[in-house]
């Protein structure tokens, strides 16, 4: 039956946030912050490493990597730049499976992160012992999985997609009569099951960050803004995307922000987008989607507290070091490889466009 739900909720004892204090911008002492820029970009010359940042790191990993050749951008095009850059060391600045992706498509090169401590709770929710299972008790259908996850998971799919080519992928296997079981994150499962109409299972798993964007508040903040139009990750709730007059991953959305007439956005993602969003459309103004329910404290606090674990220093001290290198098991990236090359092909022969309404 299509968008059946798989009835358990995988949640580990290893789930826990970074601790207080271990996120968001270091006090830098004065003068440090400008001295660490010198040496990080420094460092990149003399190690031949390049930069590879995600739009909700701090905004100064992503002026360093625009300002060294290297790259910002969404999960999708972070591993194809990876893939293609000449350069020896790639410092991935992001989440663990970030580094995971761009290790198992370039096993020749040394591939660090600022930190190993970057956890994904879409990742986390989905560990492999309890995945590769399910895929066994469900021999008849194509396993997709979003990057969001372990290599030991991409090792049993079958495809590895990102949010700006899952609906195209899932809408191609539907048309050549495959049935699909989809992991770990189960909004962006429920929008594609929708959009695409393929009888999938999904995996129940979630975003901490996008799974806090409320309706009702943003309901009301559209009634202040007549006029601004609403951009949506889709790992957010059906009620959010309901909303939504875009629906799309990171880059899709800055796009929509640069493409669409609005002079004003409501933007629910992660808030480290916003550095790119406004260089992409300076003219404009964005407004952070509302995470808090009516009466709360706090309008927002959109931020992934794991993606916040990278920083300045964290990045000078591995390039300095070598420390926090990423290793994947030979056996588990050549089977990961697989699925994960797929997806690199998909969007080569795939034109992708901005998901959602009006342009699904
Ligand atoms: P994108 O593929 O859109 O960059 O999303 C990755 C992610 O982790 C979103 O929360
Ligand atoms: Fe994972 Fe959500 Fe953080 Fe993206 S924002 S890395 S999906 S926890």
């Amino acid at each position: 039956m299509p968008g059946q739900i798989i009835p358990i909720i995988p949640r580990t004892a290893t789930m826990e946030l970074p601790l207080p204090g271990s996120i968001g911008r270091p006090d830098y002492a004065p003068g440090e912050r400008a001295e660490l820029i010198a040496r990080i970009k420094q460092l990149l010359k003399e190690k031949d490493a390049v930069l590879v940042a995600h739009y909700y790191t701090d905004a100064d990993l992503q002026m360093i990597a625009d300002e060294t050749g290297g790259y910002v951008s969404d999960s999708l095009d972070m591993a194809r730049f990876g893939n293609e850059h000449p350069a020896s060391t790639l410092v991935v600045a992001g989440v663990r499976f970030m580094g995971e992706t761009s290790k198992i498509l370039n096993p020749e090169k040394r591939v660090l992160m600022p930190t190993l401590q970057a956890e994904c709770s879409l990742d986390l929710g989905c560990p492999a012992e309890q995945f590769v299972p399910y895929c066994d008790a469900n021999p008849d259908r194509t396993v997709v999985v979003y990057a969001n996850t372990s290599a030991e998971v991409k090792a049993r799919a079958d495809y590895v997609v990102t949010s700006s080519i899952g609906v195209d992928l899932i809408r191609w296997l539907h048309a050549q009569g495959k049935k699909v079981l989809w992991a770990p994150d189960q909004h962006l499962g429920r929008y594609i099951q929708e959009q695409t109409g393929a009888d999938m299972l999904i995996w129940q798993a979630s975003c901490i960050v996008h799974e806090a964007f409320k309706a009702e508040a943003l309901k009301n903040l559209k009634e202040l803004h007549p006029d601004a139009a609403v951009l949506v990750h889709p790992e957010s709730p059906k009620a959010v995307i309901e909303l939504a007059d875009r629906v799309g991953s990171t880059t899709q959305i800055i796009k929509a922000a640069q493409e669409l007439p609005n002079k004003m956005f409501i933007v629910a993602t992660d808030n480290g987008i916003l550095y790119k969003m406004k260089q992409a459309a300076p003219d404009k103004t964005f407004i952070e989607a509302p995470t808090a329910g009516e009466g709360a404290t706090c309008e927002s606090c959109a931020h992934c507290p794991w993606m916040a674990m990278n920083d300045l220093r964290n990045l000078a001290y591995v390039l300095e070091t070598g420390a926090n290198e990423i290793h994947v098991e030979e056996s588990v990236r050549k089977k990961a490889l697989k699925a994960t090359q797929r997806m690199l092909d998909f969007a080569r022969d795939h034109k992708k466009g901005v998901l959602g309404k009006g342009n699904a």
